[in-house]
């Protein structure tokens, strides 16, 4: 079905530059306390003990550079267990933070789910905000970190709670989807969240004609292109996704007829049409774990070709390295001041944090 409109906000919009909080201020601090920063030293005992860990990197993190993570691992590994605490991270992790400090690693839709699994006090989200906020929406008796909460969503700043009381009055009745991709605002205010990986299931799940889909429009035309549901979009877009081209792909295509390419649906048609295979991030994985291509351009954010790299050394990828700015912004160093002061709390006012729980659990509660 091709898509019925594409609404975009009637004023524009100011990022948001949240200031971080100042060390030991925030609540969680007073609720935990404070710990002292661990010795960070490189030497024969760290060595040893963060070994295995360099094994799952060694290909793509080279061994000079070890001596600047192995003190960091090790510190954030013990101040976890001492803590109670545990470490979600997004594919989009770095190596050395998806391998080697994270217990759950995951697409949206598994940090989701797992986030309402999780037996530990306190979750530090090593991903972008509207994670963390997933997270804590899930679990709002539990403490929640972001190691810094500037890590935004070029998705999540396009659209507010305001903008979908306005598509509700211009269209009543249609049900309204939100991409996870959203802040808490804007999940209090819609029907059922969605993520790239059951974007297609809610949508159909629903029963209506026509729904209203936000804020990605190139994640709702390939849905529209899936389904027989109308879609009514919104102007909102990935900076990482929107920036890959087919023309691009097809120059990689010419220099290699073999060469396998597959596209997160964030992506914009012309570069999905070029694609051997579209999903999700985990999706987009276990495709690769699958098919072990002999050559792969995986068409999404650069980290997660290392991280499937470090897994499966046989597989080449070729790499268009678009970084996402905000994922990036999560550093081992940053990790470690979250476990010892406490921060960056996330905080959510309850009554949105209600309202979006119901969009979410609503989301997870699908079956399969
Ligand atoms: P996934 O849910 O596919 O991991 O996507 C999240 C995201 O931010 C992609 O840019
Ligand atoms: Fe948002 Fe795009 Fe970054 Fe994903 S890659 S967090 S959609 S800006």
């Amino acid at each position: 079905m091709p898509i019925l409109a594409i609404e975009s906000p009637v004023t524009s919009r100011v990022p948001s530059t949240a200031i971080p909080a100042p060390a030991g201020s925030t609540a969680a601090a007073r609720k935990h306390g404070i710990v002292p920063m661990p010795a960070l030293d490189w030497n024969e005992q760290v060595a040893a003990e963060t070994a295995h860990l360099y094994e799952r990197i060694k290909g793509v993190i080279p061994a000079v550079e070890w001596p600047v993570f192995a003190p960091y691992v090790k510190a954030i590994n013990e101040l976890k267990r001492t803590r109670n605490a545990v470490i979600l991270a997004h594919n989009y992790q770095t190596p050395e933070i998806y391998n080697c400090v994270a217990d759950i690693v995951g697409d949206s839709l598994q940090l989701a789910r797992e986030a309402t699994r999780v037996k530990a006090d306190i979750i530090v989200q090593c991903g972008v905000h509207f994670m963390a906020e997933t997270a804590k929406i899930l679990n709002p008796d539990k403490t929640v970190l972001i190691p810094d909460s500037r890590a935004g969503c070029s998705l999540a700043e396009a659209i507010t709670g305001a903008d979908v009381r306005l598509l509700r009055a211009r269209y009543p009745g249609v049900p309204v989807v939100a991409y996870v991709n959203t802040s808490a605002d804007v999940k209090a205010e819609v029907d059922i969240c969605c993520t790239s990986s059951n974007a297609l299931q809610v949508v159909e799940s629903l029963g209506s004609d026509t729904v209203i889909f936000l804020p990605d429009q190139y994640l709702a035309k390939y849905i529209a292109s899936q389904s027989k549901v109308k879609i009514i979009a919104w102007k909102g877009s990935c900076e990482v996704h929107e920036r890959f081209t087919g023309d691009e792909l097809r120059i990689y295509r010419d220099s290699d007829p073999n060469l396998k390419i597959i596209a997160h649906p964030e992506c914009p048609p012309d570069v999905i049409a070029e694609s051997d295979f579209t999903g999700s991030t985990a999706h987009m994985i276990d495709w690769v774990r699958r098919e072990r291509p002999k050559r792969v351009v995986m068409v999404t954010e650069c980290s997660m070709a290392d991280n499937v790299q470090a897994e499966l050394p046989d597989v080449q990828f070729v790499r268009p390295c678009n970084l996402c700015p905000h994922m990036k912004r999560i550093t081992l160093p940053k990790i470690l001041d979250s476990l010892v002061y406490m921060k960056e709390d996330v905080v959510i006012d309850s009554t949105v944090a209600e309202k979006a729980r119901r969009s979410v659990e609503r989301m997870i509660n699908l079956r399969n």
